[in-house]
Protein backbone atom coordinates (compact mmCIF):
# COMPACT_ATOMS: atom_id res chain seq x y z
CA UNK A 1 0.00 0.00 0.00
CA UNK A 2 0.69 3.66 -0.64
CA UNK A 3 -0.05 6.45 1.63
CA UNK A 4 1.06 9.92 0.10
CA UNK A 5 1.12 13.18 2.13
CA UNK A 6 1.97 16.00 0.08
CA UNK A 7 1.86 19.47 0.98
CA UNK A 8 4.36 22.46 1.15
CA UNK A 9 7.85 23.47 3.38
CA UNK A 10 7.05 22.99 7.50
CA UNK A 11 3.44 21.67 7.08
CA UNK A 12 4.37 18.59 9.58
CA UNK A 13 4.64 15.99 6.46
CA UNK A 14 7.74 14.20 8.09
CA UNK A 15 6.75 13.84 11.11
CA UNK A 16 3.36 12.55 10.41
CA UNK A 17 4.83 10.24 8.07
CA UNK A 18 7.19 8.85 10.05
CA UNK A 19 4.72 8.33 13.10
CA UNK A 20 2.40 6.89 10.51
CA UNK A 21 4.48 4.55 9.24
CA UNK A 22 5.83 3.34 12.84
CA UNK A 23 2.22 2.70 13.34
CA UNK A 24 1.10 0.72 10.28
CA UNK A 25 4.35 -0.68 10.30
CA UNK A 26 5.39 0.72 6.84
CA UNK A 27 9.07 2.25 5.66
CA UNK A 28 8.57 5.60 4.64
CA UNK A 29 10.17 7.55 1.93
CA UNK A 30 11.36 11.29 2.34
CA UNK A 31 11.73 12.38 -1.46
CA UNK A 32 12.47 15.85 -0.51
CA UNK A 33 15.58 14.58 0.72
CA UNK A 34 16.24 13.46 -2.46
CA UNK A 35 16.01 16.40 -4.21
CA UNK A 36 17.84 17.99 -1.80
CA UNK A 37 20.82 15.73 -1.91
CA UNK A 38 21.23 16.32 -5.71
CA UNK A 39 21.32 20.00 -5.35
CA UNK A 40 24.16 19.22 -2.52
CA UNK A 41 26.20 17.38 -5.05
CA UNK A 42 25.30 20.10 -7.86
CA UNK A 43 26.86 22.75 -5.57
CA UNK A 44 29.64 20.82 -4.95
CA UNK A 45 30.21 19.86 -8.34
CA UNK A 46 29.63 23.49 -9.55
CA UNK A 47 26.74 22.76 -11.87
CA UNK A 48 24.49 25.59 -13.19
CA UNK A 49 21.09 25.36 -11.33
CA UNK A 50 19.71 26.48 -14.79
CA UNK A 51 21.28 23.43 -16.77
CA UNK A 52 18.43 21.17 -17.08
CA UNK A 53 21.10 18.65 -18.79
CA UNK A 54 23.78 18.52 -16.59
CA UNK A 55 21.66 18.24 -14.00
CA UNK A 56 19.67 15.27 -15.29
CA UNK A 57 23.27 13.80 -15.93
CA UNK A 58 24.10 14.24 -12.35
CA UNK A 59 20.89 12.95 -11.06
CA UNK A 60 20.67 10.16 -13.12
CA UNK A 61 24.58 9.04 -12.34
CA UNK A 62 24.27 9.34 -8.50
CA UNK A 63 22.59 6.61 -6.44
CA UNK A 64 20.69 7.73 -3.46
CA UNK A 65 20.09 5.35 -0.80
CA UNK A 66 18.37 6.17 2.88
CA UNK A 67 20.50 4.06 5.37
CA UNK A 68 18.74 3.16 9.26
CA UNK A 69 20.55 3.58 12.16
CA UNK A 70 21.09 0.45 14.17
CA UNK A 71 17.39 -0.33 16.35
CA UNK A 72 15.63 2.30 14.13
CA UNK A 73 13.03 0.59 11.87
CA UNK A 74 12.83 4.16 9.87
CA UNK A 75 15.55 5.40 7.23
CA UNK A 76 17.24 8.13 9.01
CA UNK A 77 20.46 8.50 7.05
CA UNK A 78 20.94 9.77 2.85
CA UNK A 79 22.91 9.38 1.38
CA UNK A 80 24.44 10.27 -2.37
CA UNK A 81 27.17 8.24 -4.44
CA UNK A 82 28.12 7.20 -0.81
CA UNK A 83 28.76 10.58 0.78
CA UNK A 84 26.56 10.71 3.88
CA UNK A 85 24.60 14.23 3.87
CA UNK A 86 22.16 13.82 6.36
CA UNK A 87 22.91 17.28 7.70
CA UNK A 88 24.89 18.78 4.50
CA UNK A 89 21.12 18.88 2.95
CA UNK A 90 19.56 20.84 5.99
CA UNK A 91 21.39 23.94 5.30
CA UNK A 92 20.21 27.72 4.11
CA UNK A 93 22.61 27.38 1.17
CA UNK A 94 20.65 24.29 -0.18
CA UNK A 95 16.89 25.65 0.95
CA UNK A 96 17.80 28.26 -1.92
CA UNK A 97 19.68 25.75 -4.77
CA UNK A 98 16.74 23.09 -4.10
CA UNK A 99 14.03 24.92 -5.44
CA UNK A 100 15.33 25.44 -9.33
CA UNK A 101 16.89 22.26 -9.12
CA UNK A 102 13.86 20.65 -7.89
CA UNK A 103 12.28 23.05 -11.03
CA UNK A 104 14.56 20.97 -13.50
CA UNK A 105 12.00 18.43 -15.34
CA UNK A 106 14.93 16.29 -16.61
CA UNK A 107 15.70 15.92 -12.26
CA UNK A 108 12.06 15.35 -12.14
CA UNK A 109 12.19 12.08 -14.61
CA UNK A 110 14.92 10.58 -12.73
CA UNK A 111 14.19 11.02 -9.44
CA UNK A 112 10.36 10.07 -10.14
CA UNK A 113 11.30 6.89 -11.51
CA UNK A 114 13.38 6.00 -8.32
CA UNK A 115 10.89 6.80 -6.07
CA UNK A 116 9.03 4.71 -8.23
CA UNK A 117 10.63 1.89 -7.85
CA UNK A 118 11.76 2.49 -4.24
CA UNK A 119 8.02 2.56 -3.42
CA UNK A 120 6.82 -0.55 -5.16
CA UNK A 121 8.74 -2.91 -3.16
CA UNK A 122 6.75 -2.56 0.21
CA UNK A 123 4.10 -0.33 2.02
CA UNK A 124 5.41 2.95 1.91
CA UNK A 125 3.91 6.48 3.42
CA UNK A 126 5.75 8.58 0.96
CA UNK A 127 6.06 12.28 1.38
CA UNK A 128 6.94 15.26 -1.01
CA UNK A 129 4.84 17.47 -3.52
CA UNK A 130 3.71 15.62 -6.72
CA UNK A 131 3.58 11.67 -4.75
CA UNK A 132 -0.55 11.78 -5.15
CA UNK A 133 -0.42 13.63 -8.26
CA UNK A 134 2.77 12.37 -10.72
CA UNK A 135 4.59 10.27 -8.85
CA UNK A 136 1.41 7.68 -7.61
CA UNK A 137 -1.55 8.78 -8.65
CA UNK A 138 -2.94 5.48 -7.68
CA UNK A 139 -2.15 5.20 -4.26
CA UNK A 140 -4.80 4.49 -1.77
CA UNK A 141 -4.63 7.20 0.86
CA UNK A 142 -3.89 10.43 -0.60
CA UNK A 143 -3.26 13.20 1.91
CA UNK A 144 -2.55 16.80 1.35
CA UNK A 145 -1.28 18.57 4.34
CA UNK A 146 -1.34 21.92 4.70
CA UNK A 147 -0.70 25.22 8.01
CA UNK A 148 -0.66 28.39 7.95
CA UNK A 149 3.10 29.70 6.33
CA UNK A 150 3.34 31.68 9.99
CA UNK A 151 2.97 28.30 11.55
CA UNK A 152 5.12 26.60 9.56
CA UNK A 153 7.98 29.28 10.66
CA UNK A 154 7.43 28.90 14.13
CA UNK A 155 7.99 24.81 13.56
CA UNK A 156 10.80 25.37 11.40
CA UNK A 157 12.97 27.43 13.42
CA UNK A 158 12.24 25.18 16.56
CA UNK A 159 13.23 22.15 14.47
CA UNK A 160 16.45 24.29 13.35
CA UNK A 161 17.44 24.78 17.15
CA UNK A 162 16.97 21.66 17.80
CA UNK A 163 19.50 20.14 14.80
CA UNK A 164 21.74 23.31 15.27
CA UNK A 165 21.96 23.73 11.62
CA UNK A 166 19.61 26.45 9.27
CA UNK A 167 18.03 29.93 10.12
CA UNK A 168 17.24 30.70 13.37
CA UNK A 169 15.80 33.83 12.36
CA UNK A 170 12.01 33.83 12.21
CA UNK A 171 11.70 36.64 9.67
CA UNK A 172 14.33 34.85 7.70
CA UNK A 173 12.67 31.69 7.68
CA UNK A 174 9.47 32.74 6.78
CA UNK A 175 10.46 34.61 4.12
CA UNK A 176 12.17 31.49 2.56
CA UNK A 177 8.74 29.52 3.24
CA UNK A 178 7.21 31.76 1.42
CA UNK A 179 9.27 32.15 -1.60
CA UNK A 180 9.50 28.31 -1.55
CA UNK A 181 5.75 28.13 -1.95
CA UNK A 182 5.72 30.45 -4.30
CA UNK A 183 8.10 28.50 -6.60
CA UNK A 184 6.97 25.28 -6.04
CA UNK A 185 2.95 26.11 -6.88
CA UNK A 186 4.33 28.00 -9.81
CA UNK A 187 6.63 25.68 -11.42
CA UNK A 188 5.78 24.11 -14.76
CA UNK A 189 6.41 20.65 -14.09
CA UNK A 190 4.59 19.13 -11.17
CA UNK A 191 3.83 22.10 -9.39
CA UNK A 192 2.49 21.84 -5.74
CA UNK A 193 -1.22 21.31 -5.64
CA UNK A 194 -3.29 18.22 -4.20
CA UNK A 195 -4.43 15.67 -6.06
CA UNK A 196 -8.50 15.89 -6.98
CA UNK A 197 -9.57 12.83 -4.62
CA UNK A 198 -6.66 13.74 -1.71
CA UNK A 199 -8.14 14.24 1.64
CA UNK A 200 -7.30 17.83 2.43
CA UNK A 201 -5.86 18.24 6.03
CA UNK A 202 -4.58 21.56 7.75
CA UNK A 203 -2.83 21.40 11.00
CA UNK A 204 -2.53 24.65 12.51
CA UNK A 205 -3.64 24.73 15.55
CA UNK A 206 -3.94 21.14 15.60
CA UNK A 207 -2.54 18.59 17.95
CA UNK A 208 0.26 16.53 14.94
CA UNK A 209 -1.57 13.63 17.28
CA UNK A 210 -5.00 14.33 15.26
CA UNK A 211 -3.68 13.92 11.98
CA UNK A 212 -1.63 11.10 12.55
CA UNK A 213 -4.79 9.33 14.02
CA UNK A 214 -6.76 10.70 10.85
CA UNK A 215 -4.07 9.18 8.73
CA UNK A 216 -3.68 5.84 10.48
CA UNK A 217 -8.03 5.28 9.82
CA UNK A 218 -7.71 6.85 6.45
CA UNK A 219 -5.45 3.88 5.65
CA UNK A 220 -6.94 1.15 8.03
CA UNK A 221 -10.27 1.91 5.90
CA UNK A 222 -8.52 0.88 2.80
CA UNK A 223 -6.91 -2.38 4.86
CA UNK A 224 -4.23 -1.26 6.54
CA UNK A 225 -3.57 -3.06 9.92
CA UNK A 226 -2.05 -1.30 12.80
CA UNK A 227 0.56 -3.02 14.23
CA UNK A 228 0.26 -4.13 17.31
CA UNK A 229 1.99 -2.72 20.42
CA UNK A 230 4.09 -6.00 20.84
CA UNK A 231 5.19 -5.92 17.20
CA UNK A 232 7.11 -2.82 17.49
O1 LIG B 1 10.24 18.68 1.74
P1 LIG B 1 11.53 19.49 1.60
O2 LIG B 1 11.43 20.91 2.09
O3 LIG B 1 12.72 18.79 2.15
O4 LIG B 1 11.74 19.57 0.01
C1 LIG B 1 12.84 20.23 -0.53
C2 LIG B 1 12.48 20.84 -1.89
O5 LIG B 1 12.25 19.81 -2.84
C3 LIG B 1 11.26 21.74 -1.88
O6 LIG B 1 11.64 23.06 -2.25
C4 LIG B 1 10.35 21.18 -2.93
C5 LIG B 1 11.10 20.08 -3.60
N1 LIG B 1 10.34 18.83 -3.71
C6 LIG B 1 9.70 18.59 -4.89
O7 LIG B 1 9.74 19.43 -5.78
N2 LIG B 1 9.02 17.42 -5.06
C7 LIG B 1 8.97 16.51 -4.09
N3 LIG B 1 8.31 15.36 -4.31
C8 LIG B 1 9.62 16.75 -2.85
C9 LIG B 1 10.29 17.94 -2.69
Amino acid sequence: MIIAIDGPSGAGKSTVAKAVARELGFSCLDTGAMYRAVAWRASEDGISFEDDAALGELARTYDIDFKHEEGDPLPRRVLIGGVDVTDAIRTAEIDRAVSPVSAAPSVRAALVDQQRRIGRAGDYVVEGRDIGTTVFPEAEVKVFLTASAEERAHRRVRQNVDRGVGSIDYDEVLADIRRRDDYDSSRATSPLRPADDAVQLDSTGHYIEEIIREIVSLACAKGAAPESEDAQ
